[in-house]
């Protein structure tokens, strides 16, 4: 029989449908039994009773297993019905638990049964030991709280789509086998087979090759792009996360800032239409202001902090575009200039002669924003250098030698002089966004398969050891490891 989707089931009364799903909760009472069942759209309640031959089968099922019943639709008239209803009417809302009707199953088939999970798949699975529930990702993301933070993702992800193509931009993909780009973490290296003792690097960001796209007249770009960054993990930080990347040629600071402004406008009042944006346009703060006041650059502005559903966006502007090093791995490199964001950015308009004469360093201040949320940083761009000969001095400021440049950035420089339009652009740290959207305490818990604090993925067990095999294939000895002293 054709399947019937727990969501659509209430138009179904009186009628003999087929449903495909999980036992979500199986109660044996004796001359009846009860189950909730569950598919991807909903869950609904299903009663045996009469049929001794179908109850017992009934009594055999356990939660997990996988079933397709067949039965009646029948209306519900207890309590929890009448409540859904008034529920339903009160809030135009329709839960994910189907309760105006239910199914009274004349037949069952087992599609696969399933160990006793180890844990209990329920609405949230949040007080479990984390450690477990990715050790068993594929049984956490069952329950309803993680299916939402997923399906939601998709929905962002998807307007975000819509609304960029409606722009103009177009959606490319970059190589995630690169080249190193100076984005400040440590690179994830792969070694090249064909080119022994030679490595990749995988992108920190799409940074340069969007820069390229600009350079290649495609004028709007953006890209779901995963970011692989080899540094210390936070809840808001994965070694291997998700931009929302973009780039504009022929565009301004503002711009940039309105197109963003819109769109994050527009997932809220679209698919958060419970929660209130504190301020709009949202405000702007410069570095200097978000310092002195909050003590640093992503100020949590919220009037009422206990409120799960205020969003308050903020922009800081006017970042210094140098500052001296500090805690450098390098005792050599200690107070030499670094950049704040990236080499790549421009300055304001009124510094770009500090820039070209290298004078008043310190005083440059770039033409560079990041987007804050509840204190949270969730993204940042600039306008770039779009002039080899400013891209240069930029480089040069920072302590690279002309032989360094040519070698690291020859291809950036050779691009900007072959008609590189002025450009600029932003990259949201999507799973950050996601994490406050949904509520939740880390950006682990709207990835559907993140790392561990320590990096690693317990389900999969990853990272692990090579055969000497693959070593050999790649000219690759292993150094004996140091022991912890
Ligand atoms: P940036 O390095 O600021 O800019 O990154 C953009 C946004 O990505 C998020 N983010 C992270 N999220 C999760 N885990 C991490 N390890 C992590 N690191 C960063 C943050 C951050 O604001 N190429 C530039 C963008 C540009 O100039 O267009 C870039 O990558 O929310």
């Amino acid at each position: 029989m054709k399947r019937t989707l727990i969501k659509n089931i209430s138009v179904e009364k009186g009628n003999i449908v087929t449903i495909k799903g999980w036992i979500d909760v199986a109660r044996d009472q004796g001359k009846m039994a009860f189950f909730d069942l569950r598919d991807a759209t909903g869950k609904v309640q299903g009663v045996v009773f009469g049929k001794p031959e179908v109850l017992e089968v009934a009594k055999t099922l356990r939660p997990e297993w996988v079933v397709a019943v067949t039965g009646i639709v029948n209306e519900r008239n207890d309590k929890s019905a009448q409540e859904f209803k008034e529920h339903e009417e009160q809030t135009g809302t329709r839960d994910f638990f189907i309760k105006d009707v239910e199914i009274e199953i004349t037949e069952f088939e087992i599609l696969n049964r399933a160990e006793t999970p180890v844990f209990e798949i329920n609405e949230s699975t949040a007080d479990i030991n984390e450690e477990v529930r990715l050790k068993n990702r594929y049984l956490d993301l069952r329950t309803e709280r993680m299916q939402n933070n997923l399906r939601m993702r998709h929905k962002v992800a998807k307007l975000c789509r819509d609304y960029l193509d409606e722009q103009g931009f177009c959606e490319l993909e970059t190589p995630i086998l690169t080249k190193s780009t100076p984005e400040g973490a440590r690179d994830y290296v792969v070694p090249a087979r064909l080119s022994p003792h030679q490595f990749y690097a995988l992108p920190q960001s799409p940074q340069q090759y969007k820069q390229l796209l600009m350079s290649s007249g495609m004028e709007r770009y953006f890209q779901f792009a995963r970011c692989m960054r080899d540094e210390d993990l936070r809840g808001d930080r994965q070694p291997e996360f998700t931009q929302l990347d973009l780039e504009m040629s022929f565009v301004t600071e503002e711009d940039i800032m309105q197109l963003n402004e819109e769109l994050l406008i527009k997932i809220v009042t679209e698919l958060y239409p419970e929660k209130r944006i504190q301020q709009v346009p949202f405000p702007r703060i410069s570095y200097a202001e978000a310092m002195e006041k909050y003590g640093n650059d992503r100020p949590d502005i919220r009037e009422d902090k206990d409120d799960p559903n205020l969003l308050a966006f903020c922009w800081v502007i006017d970042f210094p575009f140098f500052e001296k090093t500090v805690d450098s791995d390098d005792p050599q490199a200690q107070g030499e200039w670094t950049f704040t964001h990236n080499p790549f950015s421009l300055s304001k308009p009124e510094h770009i002669d500090n820039l070209k004469n290298k004078e008043n360093i310190g005083d440059i201040i770039a033409a560079q924003y990041d987007i804050t949320l509840n204190g949270y940083e969730i993204g940042g761009g600039s306008v770039r250098a779009h002039d080899a000969e400013v891209l240069k001095s930029i480089l040069s400021i920072l302590g690279h030698s002309d032989e360094k440049i040519e070698e690291n950035f020859g291809h950036m420089l050779q691009a900007l002089g072959s008609g590189t339009p002025p450009h600029g652009g932003i990259a949201w740290g999507f799973d950050r966004l996601m994490m406050i959207l949904q509520n939740e305490k880390t950006i682990r818990e709207v990835i559907a398969f993140p790392k561990n604090g320590e990096g690693r993925e317990p389900m999969m067990d990853s990272p692990s050891a090579v055969s000497q095999q693959q070593l050999d294939e790649l000219h690759l000895a292993l150094k004996p490891l140091k022991k912890e002293s």
